[in-house]
Parts: C-alpha cells; structure tokens; sequence
C-alpha cells in the first residue's frame, strides 16, 4: 500500500485524465480514514458536546475533545483553543489578546510577505485602537531583512508573522524571530498555516506565545483550525464572542466565564470536524513527515528548474532546505488563468492569483502567479507531467 492508496479522490478522472492535485498549498485531500471517522460520527453519534448525559452526547464530547488531546500531543502544547482555522485564530489574537492588552501607540510587526489574513485583522485593530503596524520588507533574494527586523522592534509589543510564505515557500528563521522579538518585549504569533503540513512543530521548544493553523492543510476537514497560546498569553485574554458553552454562570447583571479554552469557544462547534482532524493526526502519526518534506522538496526543486529552463517564465523563491515544496511563477506572455484552464483541460490542477498576498504581489511587481505546491500523495512522475505539459502550452502560446 502506498500513501497514495489512501486518497480515493486520486482515482478520479478529470476532463478525462488521471487527476494530478498540485494545489495543496490552498488545502490537501483526505484520506479514506478521516472521511469514514466524519461519516461514521453523523450516522452513529451526532449530538452536541458538554452538555446532555445521554449516551450520544457522550460520545461526541470524548470525540471533540479527542481532537484537542491529539493536537495536544502532537504539538506538545498546554492550550489549545479550537477554531474554525488560522484566520479566525489571528483575528482571536487580534481581539481577545491584543484589544485588551494594547494601547494607542503600541507596535505590531509584520511582513510584506504576510497573507491577508494576518494583515487585514491588525489594520482593523488600528483603527479601532490606534495600534502602530509596521512592516518588515525583505532582501532581494526575498528572505526577510532581519537587520530592518531588529530595527522595527524598539518599542514593539507583538511581533505576527507567516513561518513559512504560501507563495514563496520560504521558512522564516522563526527561532531567530522568536529570540530577537522575546529580548525586546515583544511576544509572538505565528502564522503557521503552511508549516504544520512538512514539519512538526513542538510548541514548547519552540517558545512562541500564540501560532495558528488550520486542519485542512494537513489531510483534516475544512472549517476547523487551532490557536495555540502560551499560559501566561492565556492568562491575558479576555473573552471575544460570548454565547453557550463559554460561561460558568450568566445572571440579568453579568456573567461569569469557563476558565479553560471553553471560554473561547462559543456556540456549538465543529464536532464532526474536529473527529475528522483527529483521525487525520492519527493517519499523519504513522508517516514520516521529514523525510516525505526532503523528498517534495527535492520534486519542487527539480521542477523550479525545469520551470526556470522554459523561455518566458520567471521563478520566485529560492527551495532552500526547511523550506515548502511550492514554486510560484510568471510567463512573460501566457496569463496565468489561461496556462491553469490548459493544465486543467489535462487533469493538472493548480493555483493561479495572488494568494490573498497582494502586498507580497505588489513587491514582486506582478499581479498575481502560478503555483504549483505538492504534498504527501504526490510523485516525480506528476512533476514530470506538469512539465511536459506546460512545455507544450508555452511553445503554442508563445
Ligand atoms: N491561503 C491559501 C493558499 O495559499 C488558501 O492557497
């Protein structure tokens, strides 16, 4: 049995071909196992959680918060909050951390190669509380300027940044960013989005105060994602949506709040995908996700080149090691949408656009890429295909 035995979607046709999946940057499929453990939990135990005693009710709380001890462990974290994925744990940061312990005047660092959701979140922060955001640019070779990093943080409170760019592919030296952002005063989010699929990450080593991600990146479902916080960041935040499940006692004068994660968690929430992102840890557990990272880099290094040896293109990041397996790129005269609807005609699925990164667009001088981004299922072979296919096109189009 080969890893890609467990996908059933790989078996599809498209447009007559054999699909070739080549946009998991923007989400991965799911195995069979996550699938039956989200069907198996609607046909046999739907109910809500941490409320009723009968048997269903039960049987979805110990599923949902089977969800929160397996990314527990597989992150060695004390908190986890569990949310609908990383753009509502930066914005969870954003209000019940930052609201509540910033002030006019405050510093938030970012980068230019931030995604919108962990730049739009603080420019509404701003206008609300007249928080400060600067932006760190980057070198040519696009890496972070960490000198004009180390300047941006006097005075800095919070430092948010992407650990590994969903367009470039580049992993930011968050070990360094963490160390030089703690000497200052300043505590740290990570937008972890794109690293939790190639690397694990242990939380506590790694000491950062908050880091987002979401489940569909890593064979989960979609609509579910986590914040992990520090305890002494916990300690700091104040509740963000009130409802259900999130109080202790609630009176016609007030209301009194859960103290766990519960009280971040408001309303019903994602039981069934949190079934399936446990099964979906369970199913990565058994992988090697370090030596599969070397080898996807290795198939996005070798189609960097190939890519880079067609006239016209132009490649952006450097597939440095710890980097992702993506490659963004641009045709000096195919459009990106036309080279992907050709791809697509051939069963090759990837992304074109900017990424939700359009500052990062606007340094690179384009309007937006093709991407191509490959995770565990895929091979050389398809990497090949992808090639030959685009060579045909260019020389048509060109
Ligand atoms: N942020 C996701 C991507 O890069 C959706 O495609």
């Amino acid at each position: 049995m080969s890893i890609r035995d467990d996908f059933p979607i790989l078996n599809r046709k498209v447009n007559g071909e054999s699909l070739v999946y080549l946009d998991n940057a923007a989400t991965t499929q799911k195995p069979q196992i996550v699938i039956t453990a989200m069907n198996d939990y609607y046909q046999n135990s739907n109910a809500n959680v941490h409320r009723a005693v009968h048997t269903l009710a039960g049987e979805a709380t110990e599923g949902y918060e089977a969800c929160r001890n397996e990314l527990k462990n597989w992150f060695n974290a004390g908190r986890v909050i569990i949310t609908s994925g990383t753009t509502e744990s930066i914005n969870l940061v954003a209000h019940a951390w930052a609201r509540a312990n910033l002030v006019a005047g405050d510093a938030v660092i970012l980068t230019e190669m931030e995604h919108h959701s962990d730049i739009v979140p603080w420019q509404l922060l701003a206008q609300d509380i007249g928080i400060e955001l600067r932006f760190v640019s980057l070198n040519e070779d696009l890496t972070l300027d960490l000198d004009a990093f180390e300047a941006s943080l006097v005075g800095a409170k919070l430092v948010a940044c992407v650990h590994t760019s969903n367009v470039l592919g580049i992993r930011n030296p968050i070990e360094k960013i963490i160390k030089m952002s703690h000497a200052n005063g300043a505590k740290v989010l990570l937008d972890s989005a794109q690293a939790v699929p190639h690397e694990k990450i242990d939380f506590k080593d790694l000491d950062a105060d908050f880091l987002a991600c979401s489940a569909h990146k890593m064979c989960g479902p979609t609509g579910i994602g986590c914040l992990l916080v520090k305890e002494d960041s916990f300690n700091q935040m104040q509740p963000f949506m009130g409802g259900g499940d999130m109080i202790q006692t609630v009176t016609i004068s007030g209301s009194t709040y859960q103290e766990n994660e519960h009280k971040f968690e408001a309303g019903t929430p994602r039981i069934a995908e949190g079934v399936g992102w446990a099964a979906a840890l369970k199913w990565l557990s058994k992988i090697d996700l370090h030596s599969e990272h070397l080898r996807l880099l290795e198939i996005a290094r070798w189609t960097a080149q190939q890519i880079k040896d067609i006239p016209g293109m132009t490649v952006f990041g450097r597939h440095a090691d710890g980097d992702s397996a993506v490659v963004s790129f641009i045709h000096d005269s195919v459009h990106p949408e036309d080279m992907a609807r050709l791809l697509d005609a051939r069963g090759i699925a990837i992304r074109t656009g900017h990424h939700c990164a359009q500052p990062l667009m606007q340094r690179l001088g384009v309007e937006g890429t093709m991407r191509v981004s490959f995770y565990l299922y895929n091979n050389q072979a398809e990497a090949e295909l992808l090639i030959e296919t685009m060579k045909g096109i260019v020389e048509r189009f060109s």
